[in-house]
């Protein structure tokens, strides 16, 4: 079989394989997606592909002309197998990306109008809070929420029987018979409640650093109260504390009226009123006009034209000794606000309790 004719039969079959490649590489190339593909691969691969045929023809050549059109087969197959694999990823990878960008969901809730979301009320005011009086030169201090009776009562000279606890009363944790919070000398504590005010951390901070202090102390305080436009049974307090030689409760009033013109402005008045704290001597209310009425007395006032944002008073020589400290050589003050008081009165806002509603049109406006 050697001679022009079989020399011409490869020639055309080397075309055939050429022109099989080609349209594969092109047939490769116009496929859009991954079942384009799959439906072009029987024209490429296999028995009935067109180099398939081809490939069947070879047993009209010269035996030693079958090695050269064999390779030329292979190679063609080989080209057409690297340029599918390439347009299977690209597609698979293209199909993924259009998938997740179908379905991607966004887990941050989107509130309606321009924002992203914001704080709430209440931590944008304790951090409000927060600036002034780092501002003016105090620390910021944390203690547990749940808190032992030591720490909550006793330290703070309200021993057990003490009729002042009355006003605090609160829920009762059972914790067993021990528990990690301690009770101030090292034993074991089984009286442990959800604290009702932030006084005790005033206690951890005292038992924790040598004077001078200048602290504050923001957190979240539990009451058996009943909700109503002024009470929470959950709400927030911001506790001050200072310790130094030297103070006294001028200290106090310049300090809680610096404090009045730096958060409500110059036009919003303030009064101490005579009080009693166990934990302070001599104590006060601390009291500033009501934002609402302007004085005139309504609902958020109970008709008085005043609201109350907290108690003060100097720091009782018992709680100082409580806590390691000499009150021959050391003084202090205390105060002790309503943190969610402190929004409303701000914003103008006639009940507490819709603060903790949740709806979102009330709290878009802040
Ligand atoms: C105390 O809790 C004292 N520990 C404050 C204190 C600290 C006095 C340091 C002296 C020295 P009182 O129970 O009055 O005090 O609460 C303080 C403030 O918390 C109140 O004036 C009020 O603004 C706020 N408050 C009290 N109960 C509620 C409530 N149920 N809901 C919202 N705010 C409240």
């Amino acid at each position: 079989m050697n001679g022009p004719a079989s020399h011409a039969g490869l020639d055309t079959l080397l075309a055939d394989i050429d022109v099989a490649r080609s349209e594969g590489l092109a047939a490769i190339a116009a496929s859009s997606t991954t079942d384009e593909l799959a439906q072009a691969e029987s024209g490429l691969f296999g028995r009935k592909s067109v180099l398939g045929q081809i490939k069947q023809g070879f047993g009209s050549l010269a035996v030693e002309l079958r090695a050269t059109a064999g390779r030329a087969l292979n190679e063609a197959q080989q080209e057409l197998r690297v340029a599918h694999a390439v347009a299977a990823d690209e597609l698979a990878a293209a199909a993924r990306r259009e998938q997740m960008q179908r379905e991607w969901l966004d887990l941050t809730e989107t509130p309606p109008g321009p924002g992203r979301g914001h704080l709430h009320l209440v931590t944008q005011t304790t951090e409000r809070l927060e600036d002034v009086f780092v501002g003016m030169g105090f620390t910021v201090s944390e203690g547990p929420q749940a808190e032992t009776d030591w720490y909550n009562f006793e330290a703070l000279n309200l021993p057990a029987a003490h009729p002042a606890r009355s006003m605090w009363d609160t829920l009762y944790l059972d914790m067993g018979e021990r528990t990690e919070l301690g009770d101030g000398e090292g034993g074991e504590a089984t009286n442990v409640v959800l604290r009702t005010h932030t006084s005790p951390v005033q206690i951890r901070v005292m038992e924790s650093q040598p004077p001078p202090i200048y602290t504050i102390c923001p957190g979240r305080v539990f009451r058996r109260d009943t909700a109503d436009a002024s009470h929470m049974p959950v709400f927030h307090q911001i506790e001050g504390l200072v310790v130094d030689r030297g103070i006294s409760f001028t200290d106090l009033a310049g300090t809680l009226e610096e404090f009045t013109s730096a958060y409500f402005g110059k036009a919003i008045s303030s009064r101490l009123r005579p009080s009693y704290f166990p934990f302070t001597e001599p104590s006060a209310e601390f009291d500033i006009n009501c934002v609402i009425c302007e004085g005139a007395g309504c609902q958020t006032c109970q008709r008085t034209g005043w609201i109350e944002l907290g108690g003060c008073g100097m720091v009782h020589p018992n709680v100082l000794t409580n806590c390691g400290i000499d009150f021959e050589e050391w003084t202090g003050f205390a105060f002790g606000f309503g943190i969610d008081r402190l929004a409303l009165m701000r914003h103008g806002i006639d009940d507490l309790r819709d603060m903790y509603t949740n709806d979102i049109r009330f709290l878009n406006q802040f």
